[in-house]
């Protein structure tokens, strides 16, 4: 089985999701490890809880970027990952990485990007954004990761109706049941070598029957 590392900032219920799939026979993957950008998350609380081997590296530990990044390809490396999971990692990952697993890296951002991704879109800001564009339709995109912020080639997304009573909160609610169905699904085909990339296209291989 492929070992996948996931990259968490918060609650990790994105984490809990692939655990979940995995526990129930439909991820065929080994989840190696989990690395958390600040401590005392519950993420991390979710990893110990299910036996996966767990570490914390942090900027703020850090003088330099450099240092930084560093410490964070040691982390990783010392995971034995293949792939990494980026599930609601807030922190920026450094080039060494993102080269090295080139093709190999997924993020999940809840919005259909490109709108309202970026710099600074995170968190509850993206559900007010979309709701203050007054856009009609929003969502959740599985991506992978390049030298930009949420601008790799996309793999999978789902949209979902706006209604007009809803809040930032209640879709972040509803996009969050999608984001722990795609993610799922898309690191599921990029283990089994059925995503390909050409340029911004991503194609997938569908399963034979
Ligand atoms: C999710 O909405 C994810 O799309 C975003 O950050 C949030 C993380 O939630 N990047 P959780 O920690 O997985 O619960």
């Amino acid at each position: 089985m492929k070992n996948v590392c996931v990259l968490v900032s918060g609650g990790g219920s994105n984490l809990q999701s692939l655990i979940d799939h995995v526990q129930n026979g439909t991820l065929a993957v080994h989840l190696c490890g989990v690395i958390a950008s600040r401590d005392g998350v519950y993420a991390l609380e979710r990893a110990k809880q299910n036996g996966i081997p767990y570490q914390v590296v942090a900027r703020k530990d850090f003088a330099s970027k450099e240092a930084y990044n560093e410490a964070m390809l040691q982390a990783i490396e010392r995971t034995g990952a293949e792939y990494l999971v980026l599930a609601g990692f807030l922190s920026i990952l450094g080039e060494t990485v993102i080269h090295r697993y080139a093709n190999r890296i997924l993020n999940i951002h809840p919005a259909l990007l490109p709108s309202f991704g970026g710099k600074g879109y995170y968190g509850l800001k993206v559900h007010q954004a979309a709701l203050d564009y007054g856009v009609k339709v929003t969502g959740a995109t599985v991506h992978f990761v390049d030298e930009g912020t949420d601008t790799g080639p996309i793999v999978l997304q789902e949209s979902l109706a706006i209604a007009p009573e809803d809040t930032a909160e209640s879709l972040q609610q509803r996009v969050m049941e999608i984001e722990h169905r795609i993610l799922p699904r898309a690191v599921s085909l990029l283990v089994q070598g059925r995503l390909h990339v050409e340029g911004r296209h991503v194609s997938i291989e569908e399963e034979e029957r």
